[in-house]
């Protein structure tokens, strides 16, 4: 590519924070320019992120259903074997033809992609390995990296991140997870539906931190029944290792306890899973004065503008949660801000989604946070379990909660834990971007038997009352 003409746009990243952006601004008639220090586009999400741990996610599912829910129905099919290796090459086609998904967009929508490592000069001017380009704007989309622990070295063989955590060449016989928040609930279900010991330790004293507590019980409950030991308030003191494999040490969290229940635990494999952090390395931020919080997000303003005029930042980078969602919603609204059009975001209404089984949905307030406005809400709540089509599919834990004012019956927050619980979150999350009461979703006919009558229901049981319960 022609990298000597000037770009209008030049996005940093590649991740669906970059490339959505990138597209958009060119779907827009802007000329762009898109760079990512990997070969492939797509970034964390697609390359080491949501796609390949949902396709490892998918395929151990199944695994777990043809153990146990396939003679039920009648279907024998044997000893079920698990061939790792066809496993994992099926997940890297899956990521790579995806990645090669989005090398097509850029060529439809004409955007230039470039492989480098880039750094900002100035507001008009970026390097990328030892080559200037010029341009009128800047986006920073590059992302965030694995969070690491004091004192502890990941080296993706013993000690693993995420990453390291899609490729194992081998099932653990012990494996221990550092926080029980997304990633350590995900990749902790893979390795322990593939048969792995798996422990999970947390800092605090429950699960999936951020999410409605109901949902954060009934999960843990769930994942106990999959054979997941979880070691609450608790936090990692001391890793050693060791010929024969991994030594780490534990204690309570909470120091009124004081040093009892401290333990050491052996493992052969230990992953860190204690959040993510925002990655701008290397990119020359300090000489253009851009400014950053305290935990390392690029201070943004509503139109993403970082300190630096004429530079933008959006993705993990920023603020808010660190989700592909929110990042293409990002790229989405600055392409349009750019070009020159209205953009709006709803930060209030993010979905969050846990991939296990169950899988947890949530949209809108908590029930914790309602109660720490001081809030007057309802609780309506349905269980799967009286749901036909969950029945029929013999696929009937978790429940559906929606929480409504108390006065207008308009949604708050919805909470989805269950079979298809990411899929059925789309229908409340259109009903709250349009300020829609629990009503209306309960007066919509929903096609029998799905399991989204179970939202439905909900709806009913927050204004009036369930009927099929
Ligand atoms: P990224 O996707 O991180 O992309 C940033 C890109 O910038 C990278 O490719 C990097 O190489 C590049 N870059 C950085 N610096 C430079 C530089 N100086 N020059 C050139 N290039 C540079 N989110 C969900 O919503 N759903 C999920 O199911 C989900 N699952 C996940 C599973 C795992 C294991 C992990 C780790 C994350 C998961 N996430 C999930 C989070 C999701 O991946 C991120 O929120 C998302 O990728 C953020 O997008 P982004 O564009 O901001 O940054
Ligand atoms: P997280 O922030 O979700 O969870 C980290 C957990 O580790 C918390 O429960 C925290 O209390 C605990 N913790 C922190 N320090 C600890 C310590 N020293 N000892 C014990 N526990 C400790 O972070 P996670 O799971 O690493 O994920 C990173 C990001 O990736 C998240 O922000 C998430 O949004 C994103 N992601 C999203 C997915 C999805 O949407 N399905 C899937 C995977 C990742």
């Amino acid at each position: 590519p022609d990298l000597r003409k000037e770009f209008d746009v030049v996005v940093i990243g590649a991740g669906p924070g970059g490339y959505i952006c990138a597209i958009r601004a060119a779907q827009l008639g802007l000329k762009v320019l898109c760079v990512d220090k990997r070969k492939e586009a797509g970034g964390t999400c697609l390359n080491v992120g949501c796609i390949p741990s949902k396709a490892l996610l998918h395929a151990t599912e199944r695994l777990i259903e043809a153990c146990t829910i396939f003679p039920k129905m009648g279907i024998q099919c044997g000893e079920v074997e698990v061939d790792l290796s066809t496993m994992m090459a099926n997940k890297d086609r899956i990521v790579s033809e995806t990645v090669k998904g989005v090398a097509f967009l850029f060529k439809k929508y004409q955007v230039t992609f470039r492989t480098g490592h880039a750094t900002i000069k100035s507001p008009d001017c970026i390097d990328l390995d030892g080559e200037e380009v010029r341009t009128k704007r800047i986006v920073i989309a590059t992302g965030s990296a694995p969070a690491s622990l004091g004192g502890i070295d990941i080296d993706e063989k013993q000690i693993i991140s995420s990453t390291g955590a899609l490729k194992l060449p081998h099932v653990p016989r012990h494996l221990i997870v550092i926080g029980a928040g997304v990633i350590g609930l995900e990749l902790g279900s893979v390795w322990r539906r593939l048969g792995a010991d798996v422990t999970i330790v947390e800092f605090a004293d429950h699960i999936a931190p951020g999410f409605d507590r109901d949902m954060s019980r009934q999960l843990a409950r769930s994942l106990q029944k999959l054979g997941i030991n979880f070691r609450l308030n608790t936090k990692v003191t001391q890793v050693e290792k060791r010929a024969d494999g991994l030594i780490v040490r534990v204690t309570p969290s909470d120091a009124a306890t004081g040093t009892e229940g401290e333990a050491t635990l052996s493992c052969d494999t230990l992953l860190i899973a204690t959040g993510r952090r925002p990655f701008a390395e290397g990119l020359g931020l300090e000489a253009l004065d851009i400014k950053r919080d305290q935990r390392g997000h690029i201070i943004i303003d509503e139109n993403f503008n970082t300190s630096c005029p004429g530079i933008y930042a959006i993705g993990d980078v920023v603020p808010g949660p660190m989700l592909a969602h929110k990042a293409e919603e990002e790229g989405y609204a600055l392409a349009n801000h750019l070009a020159g059009h209205p953009h709006h975001i709803r930060r209030d209404l993010i979905p969050g989604v846990i991939y296990t089984h169950p899988e947890v949905a949530m949209i809108g307030a908590t029930e914790e946070t309602l109660k720490a406005q001081n809030a007057t809400y309802r609780v309506g709540t349905y269980p799967f379990m009286a749901n036909g089509r969950a029945r029929a599919n013999c696929d009937t834990e978790g429940s559906v909660k929606i929480l409504t004012c108390e006065r207008t019956d308009t949604l708050l927050g919805i909470h989805i834990i269950g079979p298809s619980a990411g899929e059925l979150i789309a229908e409340p999350a259109l009903a709250m971007n349009f300020g829609a009461s629990a009503e209306d979703i309960a007066l919509s006919c929903h096609a029998h038997p799905t399991l989204s009558e179970a939202v439905k229901e909900a709806a009913l049981a927050a204004f009036d009352r369930p009927l099929n319960l």
